[in-house]
């Protein structure tokens, strides 16, 4: 299912044992070849490319991605990255003293932060709905989810899987419960496109922002942020340039305020069409289903050598191509340098509130031979240093 054709279309490095494909992604040859045949064009004629050409390639682009997603291309705007995303809604949310975001205590720390520096400006709480670990059934994650909720909750903002620990939350659940309350959502979807199968129109969520660049395997800098048309008028752009009140508006004010962002590189939002077509190559959901069975065939023996229980049932409802094991350690930091500087191995520690993550992500390029070299160092880790506690 996966060839070695397909391995070796990967540009990562062999020899590390590279099981972080969630943090930044990693671009394929045929989509990084697409991505540098854009940047040369783009420097034999900037003018015409960045008036012209470069903006019908856009387009074309967000059209590609609109099928992708099931929704409208003018509902996408292209921006670098989800932090600028969430900046950009959080900065104009109409917010007052009082008023509450709702979330959970599982979200990425660079969005909390966003998140409570806005709410603070305007007198409004930014509320971490605790979340039950380990997660036991969907249900049970919306009712836990929604104790949160009260008269005063004016948005939900919640990862579609989340960072440290890796795993998948029922958005199509919170969002279908978030529009009977009448309450507009907004979904951290950074891991989601390619990981997760994803129908915006089914959907419903208001605000969407995903990472093409992670398991969509674009070049770095390619997010986009859906927002449904009702809320389009309220976003102001993060930089003021020539879209705003423009003299030559095009059809839609949304993409002139946040497309428009003065002089940039924009080839690698280009590049979606191309890994859309090199994943239907490959006959991707496949890909991704052979990723998902050695995440899930190697979890229980992760755990039982740290002795610690998955944060969830090890079903696709909850895990899909990446898994956090709980491990105990003082000393996240040395742990993950020892594994990259003696082992050779790139995995993330996470610490998370008071608990750390050991994370691996499986892209097509690993094998069982990659955990079988990450389970040999930390069974090494655990009997040479006292950096992982058993107990
Ligand atoms: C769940 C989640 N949200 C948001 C982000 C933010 O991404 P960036 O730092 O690229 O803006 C990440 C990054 O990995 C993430 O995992």
């Amino acid at each position: 299912m996966i060839t070695e054709q397909l391995r070796n279309e990967f540009l990562v490095r062999k020899d590390l044992t590279f099981l972080n494909f969630g943090s930044f992604g990693a671009c394929p040859k045929p989509i990084f070849e697409r991505y540098q045949q854009y940047q040369l064009e783009l420097e034999q004629e900037p003018v015409l490319f960045i008036v012209k050409t470069g903006l019908d390639y856009l387009q074309e682009s967000r059209e590609a991605l609109g099928q992708y997603l099931n929704c409208s291309a003018d509902d996408l705007v292209y921006i670098v990255n989800p932090s600028h995303a969430v900046n950009l809604v959080a900065k104009n949310f109409p917010l007052k003293a009082g008023d509450e975001v709702l979330t959970t205590n599982l979200e990425y720390g660079a969005c909390d932060r966003t998140w409570e520096y806005y709410c603070n400006q305007a007198g409004a709480q930014y509320k971490k709905q605790p979340i039950s670990l380990p997660l036991t059934t969907k249900e049970a994650f919306v009712d836990d989810f929604f104790k949160g909720v009260n008269n005063r909750t004016r948005l939900i903002f919640i990862s579609h899987i989340t960072s440290s620990t890796g795993l998948r939350f029922p958005i199509e659940a919170i969002c279908a419960k978030a529009k009977q309350l009448g309450i507009p959502t907004f979904i951290d979807g950074a891991h989601g496109p390619a990981q997760a199968p994803i129908d915006l129109s089914l959907l419903g969520a208001d605000f969407f922002t995903g990472a093409c660049h992670k398991w969509m395997m674009t070049p770095k800098g390619s997010t986009f942020l859906y927002v449904n048309k009702a809320y389009q008028r309220m976003l102001d752009p993060l930089v003021i340039s020539w879209g705003f009140n423009s003299t030559t508006p095009s059809h839609s004010s949304f993409l002139d305020y946040h497309q428009t962002q003065g002089t940039r590189d924009f080839s690698a939002f280009l590049c979606i069409p191309k890994a859309i077509e090199f994943m239907n190559q490959y006959n991707w959901t496949a890909v991704s289903s052979a990723c998902k069975v050695l995440v899930k065939s190697n979890a229980m023996r992760f755990c039982e050598l740290v002795n610690s229980q998955p944060l969830a049932p090890l079903t696709d409802d909850f895990i899909l191509q990446l898994f956090s094991i709980p491990i105990k350690t003082k000393h996240p930091i040395q742990l993950k340098n020892l594994l990259f500087d003696q082992y050779k191995i790139e995995v993330p520690v996470m610490p998370h509130g008071d608990q750390v993550f050991l994370r691996y992500s499986i892209q097509a390029f690993n094998t069982q031979a990659h955990l079988d070299t990450l389970y040999d160092a930390v069974s090494d880790i655990i009997k040479t240093t006292n950096l992982i506690e058993i107990d």
